[in-house]
């Protein structure tokens, strides 16, 4: 698919089937987001740009390569985003983090923010947006058009599961944000829930049904 990497390494993929299963615990599913959230980073910073940097080893100079550019942006959509936060950041310590609160209302479909924190030059940074479950893709095109609105262009969005139908509706909205995703599974069913799915994430991972 146009646009959507899926990340098949095995360690992710059986992570995710244990966190799949309705048996596994509160700790067991939060435990192994930050697991397989540190997996997904290191997959979607790929291709990051570098740049050589002159260095003194204890026997002599070299040139060596630093990231490029300012500090990544983790943006992270209210609440389930957050449990892939942690992992991230101990990969990514430095990164800046913005929360991003917001839902499309069903009647103007229009995005109502109730929450948005960033750094002031977003323009000049790479976002890496995270929501586990890219379901109708609604929160997740909300969100970016939030991003987008304030001057953001340099963005990824990635993800755990999403549906086929969420990757046409993001792609139609913002066809320039690459997907990352662990898991295309089949369908969304009639209540908006991924099938096969995990359940709700974000219940899932702070025990909340
Ligand atoms: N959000 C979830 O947490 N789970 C789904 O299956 C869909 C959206």
């Amino acid at each position: 698919m146009d646009g959507v990497t899926v990340i098949d390494h095995p360690l992710v993929q059986h992570k995710l089937t244990i966190m799949r299963k309705k048996e596994t615990s509160t700790a067991g599913f939060r435990r192994l987001l930050r697991e397989i959230s540190t997996l997904l980073c290191y997959e979607v910073t790929r291709d990051l740009e570098m740049t050589m940097e002159t260095i003194e080893t204890p026997l002599q100079e070299m040139q060596s390569p630093v990231l490029e550019g300012k500090k990544l942006v983790f943006a992270s959509i209210l609440r389930a985003g957050n449990g892939l936060l942690e992992g991230m950041l101990e990969l990514v310590p430095s990164a800046r983090v913005s929360h991003i609160g917001v839902y499309r209302d069903h009647d103007t479909l229009q995005a109502v923010e109730y929450f948005f924190k960033a750094p002031d030059d977003i323009a000049e940074r790479l976002i890496i947006v995270v929501d586990p479950m890219l379901a109708t893709g609604n929160s997740a095109i909300a969100a970016i058009d939030k991003l987008k609105e304030r001057g953001a262009h340099n963005i990824r969005f990635l993800c755990l599961l999403a549906a086929p139908e969420g990757i046409k509706s993001f792609r139609d909205h913002h066809p320039d944000v690459p997907v990352y995703t662990a898991s295309i599974d089949s369908h969304l069913n009639e209540n908006g829930y991924i099938v096969p799915g995990l359940g709700d994430a974000g219940d899932r991972m702070y025990g909340t049904k």
